[in-house]
């Protein structure tokens, strides 16, 4: 059966920005956090997430973190204003065990926290750590409905969402047909190898039903390649 994303009303638009190696590599085989990527880069991050009501992250990514990436530019923070945006998105954790180390950094930043985990990893977390708490119900995560639960985050508000990786996120995403738009950077290096994670982890897709991509724009700065995509609505 085709992959068929659910753009519309119901859910936000959302996209995937990452980071890769030229073989397809988020991280190195240590898993700790990616930082291979340059100051441009970075630029463009923050601008992705400048542009979103909201963003998701795994827990995978947070461990490796420890911290997420704010709105510091003036000129961002302005145009969020001129929006009616808050300062800050959302900045949302996807973590069903609920195991997240509450002394991360992540947790001081001074940006709203959400969760979005099961019963069991909600416990212990309040209000002091996450504005919002989205328990998600034992028949909707096994599979994990994504449809359902971006559907929570637009009646909170949430029209606009950037998924910041890793690629377990990705997975479950573009497994759902939740992906509207992709951006990837590839940057100059090559890190190989099976350990380190890929852009899409999980069982991935047989090539006659994997998600389709619509080039809409590429950009070079210095040797790293800047690719914007759409997700074909159909394979
Ligand atoms: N280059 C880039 O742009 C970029 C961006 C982001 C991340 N990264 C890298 O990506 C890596 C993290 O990616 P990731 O794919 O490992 O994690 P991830 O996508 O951040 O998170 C994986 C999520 O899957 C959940 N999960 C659900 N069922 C699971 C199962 N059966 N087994 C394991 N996890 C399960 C985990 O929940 P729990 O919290 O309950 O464990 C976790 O929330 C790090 O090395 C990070 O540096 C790179």
């Amino acid at each position: 059966m085709a992959i068929v994303p659910q753009p519309g009303p119901a859910i936000p638009h959302t996209t995937l920005v990452l980071a890769m190696s030229l073989d397809g590599k988020i991280a190195d085989r240590q898993r700790g956090a990616a930082r291979f990527s340059s100051a441009a880069d970075l630029d463009h991050l923050e601008a992705q997430v400048a542009a979103a009501d909201g963003v998701l992250f795994g827990g995978g990514t947070l461990r490796a973190y420890g911290t997420t990436l704010s709105v510091r530019t003036a000129d961002l923070l302005t145009q969020r204003r001129q929006r009616g945006q808050p300062d800050q998105p959302l900045q949302i954790v996807w973590s069903p065990s609920g195991n997240l180390d509450p002394d991360l950094r992540y947790f001081r930043q001074p940006v709203p926290r959400g969760l979005v985990t099961t019963a069991a990893g909600a416990e212990g977390w309040g209000a002091e750590q996450f504005e919002q708490v989205w328990t998600v119900p034992p028949d909707r995560t096994q599979p994990w409905d994504w449809g359902w639960i971006l559907a929570q985050f637009k009646r909170r508000g949430i029209h606009t969402l950037a998924l910041l990786g890793g690629g377990g996120l990705a997975a479950e995403m573009l497994r759902c047909g939740c992906v509207h738009e992709i951006k990837i950077t590839v940057c100059p290096l090559i890190l190989g190898g099976t350990m380190a994670p890929t852009l899409v982890e999980g069982d991935g897709f047989l090539a006659d039903v994997a998600p389709r991509l619509t080039l809409l724009s590429n950009r070079t700065v210095g040797d790293e390649v800047f690719l914007h995509y759409r997700v074909q609505s159909s394979a």
